[in-house]
């Protein structure tokens, strides 16, 4: 596992950013995974803004959505598939038949889960962006998933629902209580994983994810585990790790 320390959020988007660009440069069908949440909008609006100088194309890419809210449909205006368009996906070339999504208001959730786990073993994933939760989990695999799950649903955690409202609800009560997502299995095939955390309130928890013990306790610290995986950190997120722990950039 590589971690890269740079010296504010601006310098981790610029860099994350370059390295989308070369996957996509580097495939003839690129397929990128994204998350939602607030960690990855200003890679975000960098991959907007180069699009618009003619410095990048996403005619050929495939999107995959990490989770998604059950009973939020994707048009709903809090749902992660909305989000995704509506801060991305809206403003590039792609194709919109090559975004996909896990579907939260399926009539028969398994189904659901098995179609887009089908759908992910068809397209391998070259590049996935993570962000780490303020429980440790990665997409919506909570403290205490089985690293061997793929595709599934979930009870959201506390700090889940909680960090949930950053991101549009205005009450705890219309946060859902359930999550459907990628599992630890589906991103662990991935080939090449990039998790960014940025500021204080992460420097704990990545601590724990970069040097703690690899548990199903602490979902996010299976990354560990990755052949091909960047950890990209501004100082502050960086702040509990010690100086050979990292390259600085
Ligand atoms: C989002 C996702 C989550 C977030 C994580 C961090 O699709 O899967 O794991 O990456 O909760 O969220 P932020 O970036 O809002 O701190």
């Amino acid at each position: 596992m590589k971690v890269i320390v740079f010296e504010d959020m601006h310098a981790v988007d610029r860099f994350v950013v370059q390295r989308i660009k070369e996957v996509i440069e580097s495939k003839s069908c690129p397929v990128i995974g994204f998350a939602t949440g607030s960690t990855p909008q200003g890679v975000y609006n960098g991959l907007i803004q180069k699009y618009q100088k003619g410095e990048v194309s996403f005619r050929q890419v495939k999107a995959f959505n990490l989770d998604e809210y059950v009973g939020l449909s994707k048009d709903h205006p809090r749902s992660f598939a909305k989000a995704m368009w509506e801060t991305l996906f809206s403003k590039l070339d792609i194709e919109e038949e090559n975004i996909y999504a896990l579907n939260g208001v399926a009539d028969n959730m398994e189904q659901e889960c098995q179609r887009y786990e089908k759908l992910i073993q068809e397209n391998p994933i070259d590049l996935q962006l993570l962000g780490i939760g303020m429980d440790g989990h990665i997409a919506y695999n909570e403290p205490g998933t089985s690293f061997d799950e793929g595709c599934h649903v979930t009870n959201l955690h506390k700090e889940s629902i909680e960090s949930s409202l950053g991101y549009g609800f205005d009450h705890l009560e219309e946060v859902p209580r359930q999550g459907v997502t990628q599992g630890i299995s589906t991103i662990m095939q991935a080939r090449e994983l990039i998790m960014i955390a940025k500021g204080e309130k992460k420097a704990k928890l990545v601590q724990r994810m970069v040097k703690g013990k690899v548990s199903e306790d602490f979902p996010s610290s299976i990354i560990q585990n990755h052949n091909q995986v960047l950890v990209v950190l501004d100082q502050e997120a960086a702040s509990h790790l010690e100086e050979e722990d990292y390259e600085r950039h």
